[in-house]
């Protein structure tokens, strides 16, 4: 059982767990403010595809309560408006995107009601899709479960447990459900620079579990495949192309090199709604460009020198022929991908 959760809903106000924060202090932002919620997601208060899509849902739905008219054309040309501002909040996760039109699709498909009706469909739907997320990745783990050996030595970057979900996880969810079925193994643990979702969330998350990690600097991974203490590596997704090219966390393309070059399988997990199947390939994947501060700085102490110019790209693009499996809530997706995904294009369509 775990003890917390990354976002709920609860008296017309969100809750989540400030991520800011962790693995220092456990606090919770509570807010009935969808700008508020925008600002969490921003700032990585709220972070990982499916968590930030089921907050955008919620921030819609905090949106939509504070509408003052009664005029129902004039509430949906609000909720367009504030719906365009939630999705300014990232770019890359098009989990974000994705809850943001199931819940133009509820305003849409019920426009002639009362608007306190639609308001109500919009605060279900946002429950529904934090629901249905802890479903979905249940249903993910156990189909990638059986991927992970008895006694392996698994790699794993940046955060993809619950707190990077509504619930359960998704490439730790899968290592999740290996060990609650009995298997034992171990993890190496990314760092994750530059805002260390490896070191601060996943070790913190894997602790709560009980599964054994060591904490390894990004760098670290390359001499450990070559000394062959890797069996396989496994991560999420923000956004995957019809073809099975993946975003993820910024070095997620350098394991996956690694991992080919080393012969070491390299899983991604990822949910249905973490799929663009619109994008033919993960070069018109919109890559999130942070604030240079993020690598010049940590912890608000300067680590170059003034006006060091630094790039910090959030997330890089790892082509499909470097991927062994995409695992989802309906299975396990192999090369070649462009056929092997085309029955889900048909589900998400
Ligand atoms: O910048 P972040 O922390 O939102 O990046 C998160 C990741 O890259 C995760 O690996 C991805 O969103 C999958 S989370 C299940």
């Amino acid at each position: 059982m775990i003890p917390y959760c990354s976002i709920c809903w609860q008296d017309n106000r969100v809750r989540l767990l400030d991520q800011r924060r962790l693995p220092r202090e456990e606090v919770y932002l509570e807010t009935g403010d969808y700008r508020q919620v925008i600002e969490a997601i921003r700032t990585l208060a709220i972070r990982g595809a499916p968590a930030i899509g089921v907050a955008a849902a919620m921030a819609a739905a905090l949106g939509a309560l504070e509408i003052t008219t009664d005029d129902s054309a004039e509430f949906r040309r609000g909720f367009q408006e504030i719906l365009r501002e939630i999705a300014q909040a990232r770019p890359t996760a098009v989990n974000l995107f994705w809850a943001l039109e199931r819940m133009a699709q509820v305003a849409e498909s019920h426009a002639g009601e009362p608007v306190a009706a639609l308001k109500e469909r919009l605060v279900r739907e946002a429950q529904a899709i934090l629901k249905e997320d802890d479903t979905i990745n249940r249903h993910l783990a156990a189909h990638g479960q059986g991927l992970i050996p008895e006694g392996a030595r698994v790699l794993t970057h940046c955060n993809t447990g619950a707190l990077a979900t509504g619930a359960y996880g998704t490439a730790l969810g899968v290592l999740r459900a290996a060990w609650e079925a009995g298997r034992r193994f171990s993890v190496w643990v990314d760092e994750t620079r530059p805002l260390l979702q490896g070191a601060r969330l996943t070790t913190w998350e894997l602790g709560k579990i009980g599964i054994p990690y060591t904490l390894i600097p990004d760098g670290a991974a390359a001499f450990l495949m070559q000394k062959g203490q890797v069996d396989l590596v496994i991560v999420g997704a923000d956004r995957i192309a019809g073809n099975g090219d993946t975003a993820n966390k910024i070095g997620t393309y350098g394991l996956a090199v690694l991992a080919r070059y080393h012969g070491v399988p390299f899983y991604v997990a990822a949910p249905l709604s973490t799929f663009d199947f619109a994008l033919t390939d993960g070069s018109q994947i919109p890559v999130e460009e942070r604030a240079p501060e993020e690598i010049t700085t940590l912890w608000g102490e300067p680590v170059a020198p003034p006006g060091a110019p630094a790039l910090n790209l959030a997330f890089d693009i790892t082509p499909n022929e470097l991927i062994s499996g995409i695992i989802t809530e309906r299975g396990i997706a192999t090369p070649p991908y462009p056929s092997s995904l085309k029955p889900w294009k048909r589900l998400t369509g």
